[in-house]
């Protein structure tokens, strides 16, 4: 099977590093004709000038300009002419607690994350079915199905485009077009870094942050290692090909086994406790609950925890203090309803004995 995407136009958003960048080498490699874009003309020349020096055969367009204006697109597609292949791949996020997001960010996470690509999109659509060939590919992330708690409004934005993609797929049916999202999971890039840096110790080495991030963080990952760009490029070439003809209004996942669903929409649905209680990367072997026994073993404390829709910690206080009574047992108390009026502890170790031990020592919850 060899992918060959000669006499194809690509536009990369965003490819002046990270995932961006690893895409447009990909699909230039794969004889694409490449628009490199970045907001700033020197930045996207030095990437141009770095690309070739590797590659003198790569085929590469300086298209500098901000998508996320329409005097911006307009320059960028001024640049770049007819686009056969559209990989909206720009993409900002960022830790911020649910409650401090304002309305501002809220619109500018969804003016950058999706609107932009939206109004891609549509200049760029209308002449791919003309031509009775076109790839639309949005970047989209794990983080649209499991919707982190730190960044809820990076979460809505990457479902958002979920549904942009699934909904001009409908748009492009029958014409040869097809349009796909691709959801990415967490990433060795530098923005990902950044982002590390923000929930780990500055001070520990990249080596030993990426391991904590992903041990405290994202536990779910299959990979226990962040993903790297051109991974998530290899992905993007083959749907960008002819070869993937027929895969079109689906959300195709590179997330290194993150999502814990074989369907993505339900994940969300599947594992409420991890999704609340991300940051225990232990699996919850017991829960005593106000009112009801102890229940044990990790099936039995997650059936618990499931069934009483645990949602938010409420006294980390006493958790950290039942905590260091017990070596290797991470306690957490939390609501048992929406209202609030039932608590839980859990105890989460990877030895059930442990947990059920620290469990019944915990003192009796009153309602
Ligand atoms: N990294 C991850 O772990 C991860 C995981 C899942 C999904 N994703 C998604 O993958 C995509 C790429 O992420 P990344 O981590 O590779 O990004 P990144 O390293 O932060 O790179 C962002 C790129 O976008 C460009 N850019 C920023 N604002 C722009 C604008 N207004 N107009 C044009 N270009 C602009 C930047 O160049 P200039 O600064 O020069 O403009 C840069 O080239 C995003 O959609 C992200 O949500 C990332």
């Amino acid at each position: 099977m060899r992918i060959d995407l000669s006499g194809r136009t690509a536009l990369v958003t965003g490819s002046t590093q990270g995932i961006g960048r690893a895409i447009a080498t990909t699909l230039a490699d794969a004889g694409a004709r490449v628009a490199v874009n970045g907001r700033r003309g020197d930045a996207v020349e030095t990437v141009i000038a770095e690309l070739r020096a590797e590659n003198p055969d790569r085929d590469l367009i300086a298209a500098a300009g901000d998508v996320t204006t329409p005097a911006g697109t307009d320059t960028v597609l001024a640049a770049t002419g007819d686009v056969d292949i559209l990989v909206n791949n720009l993409g900002i996020f960022g830790a911020t607690p649910a409650m401090d997001i304002t309305d501002d960010e809220w619109r500018r996470y969804f003016d950058v994350n999706v609107l932009a690509a939206v109004r891609l999109i549509r200049a760029t659509l209308p002449g791919m079915t003309q031509r009775g060939w076109g790839r639309v590919l949005d970047i989209a992330s794990d983080s649209a199905v499991v919707i982190p708690a730190e960044m809820i409004h990076y979460g809505m934005s990457k479902t958002a485009l979920l549904a942009v993609s699934r909904g001009f797929a409908k748009e492009a049916a029958g014409t040869g077009v097809t349009v796909n999202s691709v959801l990415a999971g967490p990433t060795h890039t530098g923005g990902v870094e950044d982002f590390v840096y923000s929930l780990v110790d500055q001070d520990l080495p990249w080596d030993e942050a990426q391991r904590e991030f992903m041990r405290v963080h994202r536990p779910q990952s299959l990979l226990q290692r962040l993903i790297e760009p051109e991974e998530i490029a290899n992905m993007v070439a083959y749907l960008a090909s002819p070869l993937a003809s027929a895969t079109t209004g689906a959300a195709v996942r590179v997330d290194g086994g993150y999502i814990d669903s074989i369907v993505p929409e339900t994940a969300a649905h599947t594992h409420p406790v991890r999704t609340s209680f991300r940051s225990f990367p232990r699996s919850v072997t017991a829960v005593r609950m106000s009112g009801e026994r102890t229940a044990v073993g990790p099936h039995a404390a997650r059936r618990a925890c499931t069934r009483a829709s645990l949602r938010q910690v409420l006294r980390p206080e006493l958790a950290a203090g039942a905590s260091s009574q017990a070596t290797g047992v991470h306690l957490r108390v939390g609501s048992l309803d929406p209202n609030e009026s039932r608590k839980a502890v859990m105890a989460m170790s990877d030895d059930s004995n442990d947990a059920a031990t620290a469990a019944s020592r915990l003192p009796a919850l009153s309602r």
